[in-house]
C-alpha cells in the first residue's frame, strides 16, 4: 500500500492577473489536505478509482464525460502512467479523500491531482521532482480550469511560499517574520473556470480597463514579495487591502466575501482580501497572532461556513502548533 498526500493553497496576491502574465504570490495550507491511496489488487481486477468524497467508484479505461468529476481523476492517473512508462493497465484500487473544500479557491483540484502523482509514482519505485509533479498536474488544471496560469499546481506541489510568474521558474520566497492568515469560508462555491471565462470576457470588451487593473496588480505583487522578504508585516497588510479593491473593481468579489472581510477587518486584522477566483469561496486576513481567535470569531459570526487559522514561514514547533483547523469542511479522515 502506498499513500501520498497534498495540501491546500491560498493565494495571498495576484489572482486573476496571474492568467495575463502578471506576478502572484501563493502559499500552501497544510491544515487541509487531499490524500491518495494505492494498493495491489488481484490480477484482471484492472484500476478501480474510488472518490470517498464524491461517493463514486470508477474503473479505469471505461467510458466517462467530460464534464464528470471522474474525468479530470482519470486524465491524472492517464498522465501519470504514461510518465512513468506504464503500458498497461495495473491492477490496483486507488482511493482518493480531501479535506479541502472543493471549488472554494483552495486548489483542492491540485491537491487531489497531486496526491495521485505522488502515490502511483511512488508505487512504482519512482521520485519525481516537485517540478515533475507540478508539470503533470498543470494537465489536470487545464481540465478543471480551461486557462490556468499554472499557480496552483507549483504551489501545492512545491509545498512552499512561491513568487510565480507563468513561464518563468518559480522562486521560493524567503519568509523574513512569520505571519498568521485567518481562511473564512463563505460556504459558496464558485468553480474557477467560470470567473476566469467571466474576467476574460471582461477584458476582450474593455482591454484598457482590465490592463490598467492588472498592471496595479502587478505592482502591488511586487512590493509584497519584498514586505515578506523583509518582515513587513504592516505593509503586507496594506497592500492586501489595495489588492482587494482591484479584485472588486474587476467585479470577482461578492457581497458574501466582503461580509466576511468586513468582520475581519473590524476585530482587528492588518488587511483581508479575498483569495482565488472570486465571488465565493474563501477571504483571507492577515492577522496578529494573538488577535487569530478573536477575528476567527468575528468572520464565524458573520457567516463563515468554515474558518482555518494558518502560519506562514514559521519554522518552530511552537508557532506551527498555533496553525488550527476550526471545523473541517468535510472530515474524511485525517491525512
Ligand atoms: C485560481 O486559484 C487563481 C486564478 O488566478 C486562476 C489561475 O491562476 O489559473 C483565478
Amino acid at each position: 500500500m502506498t499513500t501520498a498526500c497534498a495540501p491546500g493553497k491560498v493565494i495571498l496576491f495576484g489572482e486573476h492577473a496571474v492568467v495575463y502574465g502578471r506576478p502572484a504570490i501563493a502559499v500552501p495550507v497544510t491544515q487541509v489536505r487531499a490524500r491518495a491511496v494505492v494498493e495491489d489488487a488481484r490480477s484482471g481486477h484492472g484500476l478501480v478509482i474510488r472518490a470517498l468524497d464524491l461517493n463514486l467508484q470508477h474503473r479505469f479505461g471505461t467510458a466517462v464525460a467530460t464534464d464528470a468529476p471522474v474525468y479530470a481523476l482519470e486524465a491524472t492517473v492517464r498522465h501519470t502512467l504514461e510518465w512513468l512508462g506504464v503500458e498497461t493497465v495495473p491492477d490496483l484500487t486507488l482511493t482518493l479523500s480531501s479535506t479541502v473544500p472543493i471549488a472554494r479557491g483552495l486548489g483542492s483540484g491540485a491537491a487531489v491531482a497531486t496526491a495521485i502523482v505522488r502515490a502511483l509514482a511512488q508505487h512504482f519505485g519512482h521520485s519525481p521532482t516537485s517540478r515533475d509533479v507540478s508539470d503533470l498536474v498543470y494537465q489536470t488544471e487545464i481540465i478543471h480550469h480551461g486557462t490556468p496560469s499554472g499557480i496552483d499546481n507549483s504551489v501545492v506541489a512545491f509545498e512552499k511560499p512561491v513568487y510565480f510568474v507563468t513561464g518563468e521558474p518559480i522562486q521560493v520566497l524567503r519568509v523574513q517574520q512569520p505571519f498568521w492568515l485567518v481562511v473564512g469560508d463563505t460556504g459558496i462555491a464558485s468553480p474557477t473556470k467560470i470567473a476566469v471565462a467571466d474576467v476574460r470576457r471582461g477584458w476582450r470588451e474593455h482591454p484598457d480597463k482590465y490592463e490598467a487593473l492588472f498592471k496595479r496588480i502587478a505592482a502591488i505583487t511586487v512590493r509584497a514579495r519584498e514586505a515578506i522578504a523583509a518582515g513587513g508585516i504592516a505593509m503586507l497588510g496594506e497592500l492586501m487591502d489595495e489588492n482587494q479593491e482591484l479584485l472588486e473593481e474587476m467585479g470577482v468579489s461578492s457581497p458574501e466575501l466582503e461580509r466576511l472581510i468586513d468582520a475581519s477587518r473590524t476585530a482587528g486584522a492588518i488587511g483581508a482580501k479575498l483569495c482565488g477566483a472570486g465571488r465565493g469561496g474563501n477571504m483571507i486576513a492577515l492577522a496578529e497572532s494573538e488577535k487569530t481567535r478573536a477575528i476567527a470569531d468575528r468572520v464565524r459570526e458573520a457567516g463563515a461556513a468554515n474558518v482555518i487559522v494558518s502560519v506562514v514561514g514559521a519554522t518552530d514547533r511552537k508557532s506551527r502548533r498555533a496553525s488550527t483547523k476550526e471545523s473541517p469542511p468535510h472530515d474524511l479522515g485525517s491525512p
